[in-house]
């Protein structure tokens, strides 16, 4: 290409993030075409002892979809370079092969891209070691980390100052893989491009919005890092955060990556402090038994949280961000209810409002809930849907996983679905203040039974915000 060979380096290259989801998406792309033989090369780097055959063993029963030709093709691009996460040794070695790779090579530039699927503590020391022994001599240097940035506002401001002195902001691309989804990449466009959209999305017409991540199984196996950090930290503050972002943010001046964070910064700022009686936590029974779990644990495993948005679109709408591991099912949606209609004469409300359904995964949706007259001799009215799914709509079309897009995204400098430094900085001053409260045990998780909708109590302070159900009630009026 015309910016040179790519070198990618995956560091914590024999880790789970690395075989689940940074092969995969490097492999899609490769066998898509947007990364070729002859331009780039892959490079693992880990403490463990491996061989390149070692490493290409252990991610090849994670690879698939293509054909086996393109699979031996792609583990051919994969060196694998053995070192520890603070030696120079290691990283001299790893510079050596990334330059002889660039010479073989001959492009005039190059360009090279760092993965850190490593755990946070280790990113200071690495990014340390990658700026003074593996920076690009000609070409970009870019850097992907991923959460957790910080546990709070206090250790998140601490790692963005040790990283920005290393690096710069456009170096810098921290993945909130929320934001490589096909259903929130959407929401920009749902938003900006329909007109049908612009007059009714504000208070004035809009009763209450609730984003709800829910998952059907437990913290199987992560215990550990998961009580570390408590469903908060693990989903809202970021996943759930960004979609709120998007959803809740006034119009960008244009699609330019700076413009769209800009706006995304602003919302941020307008929420307000969480109340403690608009917060439900909940914890599911057995959560405990994992041995790696103190047993007076009080991390949440489930969270509903009111955000209140502190400007002229918003005031009095609560937001509701609910998340929960070892629920019913596994589901990530907006639900935008609106408000009743005035004056009503069918009993609208009896049946349930009119409600827009953005559903993230799985099985990609938008959907409409309006009230119809039901189909047939006699004048009843029924709540039915206006039903945009993907898998009718766009039956050939394959849905990129989010890890494809975003290293995409890298490797071509668009920063629009990275998580820029004063945006993180704003979203931990939303949380820190409810977080201390919990790990001080000032707030009590309320246990649920797994495989349940979760604690009563979130259900409950929906209803009490204003949040309703809708039923489905069929009305046939009085003749
Ligand atoms: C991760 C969380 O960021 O997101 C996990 O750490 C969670 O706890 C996962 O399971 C959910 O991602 P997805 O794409 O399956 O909704």
């Amino acid at each position: 290409s015309e910016q040179g060979c790519l070198s990618v380096v995956v560091l914590g290259a024999s880790g789970d993030l690395a075989k689940k989801k940074t092969f995969p998406a490097l492999f899609h792309l490769f066998a898509q075409g947007f990364l070729q033989s002859g331009e780039v090369h892959i490079f693992g780097y880990a403490r463990s002892n491996l061989s390149d055959d070692g490493l290409r063993e252990r991610i090849r029963g994670y690879l698939k979809g293509a054909s086996e030709e393109h699979l031996s093709e792609f583990l051919q691009l994969i060196k694998y370079v053995s070192g520890s996460y603070d030696s120079r040794e290691g990283f001299e070695k790893l510079n050596k092969e990334i330059s002889e790779y660039e010479m073989s090579n001959k492009s005039e530039s190059s360009r090279r891209l760092f993965y850190l699927a490593l755990p946070p503590s280790v990113y200071p020391s690495v990014c340390k070691m990658i700026r003074t022994y593996c920076m690009n001599p000609s070409g970009w240097t870019r850097v992907i980390v991923e959460k957790p940035f910080g546990k709070d506002l206090h250790s998140a401001e601490e790692l963005s100052a040790q990283l920005g002195d290393l690096f710069d902001e456009n170096q810098l691309y921290r993945i909130d893989h929320y934001l490589g989804k096909e259903l929130v990449q959407n929401l920009l466009v749902l938003r900006f491009a329909n007109r049908l959209f612009l007059p009714l999305w504000n208070r004035d017409n809009i009763d209450n919005i609730q984003i709800v991540f829910r998952e059907d199984f437990g913290t199987d196996g992560r215990g550990g890092y998961f009580d570390q950090y408590g469903i908060i930290r693990d989903i809202i503050q970021n996943h759930l955060l960004q979609v709120f972002c998007l959803v809740a943010m006034e119009k960008p001046v244009s699609l330019k990556p700076e413009h769209i964070r800009d706006e995304k910064v602003k919302v941020l700022q307008s929420v307000n402090p969480i109340k403690h009686d608009e917060v439900v936590l909940g914890q599911y029974e057995g959560y405990k038994d994992d041995p790696t779990v103190p047993d007076d644990s009080n991390t949440p495993t489930f969270a509903s949280v009111v955000l209140r948005v502190h400007n002229e679109r918003w005031e009095g709408v609560p937001f509701i961000l609910k998340a929960g591991k070892a629920l019913s099912s596994r589901k990530a949606e907006v639900r935008v209810q609106f408000k009743d209609v005035p004056g009503d004469i069918f009993r609208c409300k009896r049946q349930g409002r009119n409600e827009f359904v953005i559903r993230l995964q799985p099985s990609e949706a938008m959907y409409m809930k309006l009230t119809v007259k039901k189909p047939g001799l006699e004048m009843a009215t029924e709540q039915s849907e206006l039903d945009l799914s993907y898998g009718m709509r766009y039956q050939n079309v394959k849905i990129p996983e989010a890890y494809e897009r975003l290293i995409l995204d890298t490797i071509r400098g668009d920063q629009q679905h990275f998580v820029r430094r004063d945006e993180l900085k704003a979203a931990w001053q939303i949380f820190t203040p409810l977080l201390h409260d919990i790990d001080a045990g000032r707030l009590k998780a309320v246990p649920y039974h797994p495989g349940s909708r979760g604690p009563k109590e979130a259900d409950e302070l929906s209803e009490r915000v204003g949040y309703m159900q809708t039923h489905g009630y069929i009305w046939i009026p009085p003749t």
